[in-house]
């Protein structure tokens, strides 16, 4: 098994390895001092492993509850996270006691903010099973839910105490998502490991899972530890996000958001060769590695209509936009563009 310890505002392990479901009780039993577990998940990973999960969590102890809601985006709303506080409530959880998020950034963003606030912070446990929530959104203490405003308007910094992934959950996951997750692995790669972005290339992520998820929980890690509350170089991390997110938004939400990021690191890569930020050689590895895993590298909308979308975003101040630019395959820069020369570095961009 390997262990990834971040050490932010809390200290806790990412586990990562085949048949911790199995151990799962065990395991959460070693941070938490409570009797009771409430496991927050959506329908399609309940279905497949919520059983397996609240039978291990019973067998070292636990009284198990549970909390499903529809899969999908949809879900990552207040009301989720409200009925997820009631039902806390309900079965008089204590802040001894640990809710257990399993599935995907949506389970772990919405029962994260809820565990953060229900009587002030409670246990926390993410048990991630979509490639995107193991090497991404359960590790750094980012949770939220959508506001009618926007994406994770509503929300909190709250590090989880332990972190399962547990790679057998990923044999099930639909072929759409785990190019999502790729396109993630892929900007860990481009933003901070030219060796993870080789060992992508020469063996499918699939056949590598355990080992690709720790290197980019590496990452992740080093950065989180370094600025926790997003200030600083932890925004590497949005490399591909600063257009991906506005892709997304123009699209109405119709482009699943690996493919997004996927289309703006390619998008960012193309502005920062025009640029000489990097030699052209950096944009065709990453459009090359993008196609492989069946992503798209062209960004679909005018340069006029992204630029709007990216001066509105929660992130920005509406007078700059910061993009993270390659300076080679494993570095980035994060350069902040003043709003009137956002068009002409989005067209260099070829937008
Ligand atoms: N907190 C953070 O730092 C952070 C970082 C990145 C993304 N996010 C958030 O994460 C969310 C996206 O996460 P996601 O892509 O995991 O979405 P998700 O939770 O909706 O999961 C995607 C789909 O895969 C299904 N699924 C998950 N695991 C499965 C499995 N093992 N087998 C079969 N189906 C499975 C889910 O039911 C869902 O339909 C977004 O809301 C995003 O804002 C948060
Ligand atoms: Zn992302």
């Amino acid at each position: 098994m390997a262990v990834v310890t971040v050490q932010a505002s809390k200290s806790y392990d990412v586990l990562i390895s085949s048949g911790l479901i199995e151990e799962a009780g065990k395991l959460v039993r070693g941070v938490c001092s409570g009797g009771k577990a409430l496991i927050v998940s959506d329908e399609n990973v309940f279905s497949l492993y919520g059983e397996a999960l609240s039978r291990s969590l019973e067998k070292t102890g636990f009284q198990v509850f549970t909390f499903v809601f529809p899969s999908g985006e949809a879900s990552k709303t207040l009301s989720t996270y409200a009925r997820i506080l009631d039902r806390l409530c309900e079965v008089n959880a204590s802040r001894q006691d640990v809710t257990v998020a399993l599935g995907g950034g949506v389970a772990g963003d919405v029962a994260g903010f809820a565990a953060a606030t229900y009587r002030r912070g409670m246990g926390f446990v993410q048990v991630p099973t979509s490639l995107l929530a193991a090497v991404d959104s359960s590790v750094g203490g980012k949770t939220a839910v959508n506001l009618e405003g926007g994406k994770n308007q509503a929300g909190c910094f709250y590090q989880p105490d332990l972190v399962i992934a547990d790679t057998d959950t990923l044999s099930t996951l639909p072929e759409e998502e785990y190019r999502n997750g790729c396109a993630e692995i892929i900007k860990y790669g481009v933003l901070g490991s030219r060796a993870l972005f080789e060992s992508i290339l020469e063996k499918p992520v699939r056949e590598d899972y355990a080992r690709v998820i720790e290197q980019c929980v590496q990452i992740k890690r080093g950065l989180v530890e370094q600025d926790e509350r997003d200030t600083g170089k932890r925004m590497l991390l949005n490399l591909g996000h600063t257009l991906g997110h506005a892709a997304e938004k123009i699209s109405g939400y119709s482009i699943p958001h690996g493919q997004a990021v996927a289309m703006g690191m390619a998008a960012a890569a193309r502005a920062a060769c025009a640029r000489s930020v990097c030699g052209p050689e950096v944009c065709k590895e990453i459009e090359e590695a993008l196609a492989l895993y069946g992503l798209p590298a062209a960004f679909p909308f005018t340069a006029g209509e992204t630029a709007s979308a990216c001066l509105s975003d929660k992130k920005g101040d509406g007078f700059s936009v910061k993009m993270i630019l390659p300076e080679k395959i494993g570095v980035c820069r994060i350069t902040d563009i003043p709003a009137d020369e956002l068009i002409s570095w989005l067209k260099a961009g070829g937008l």
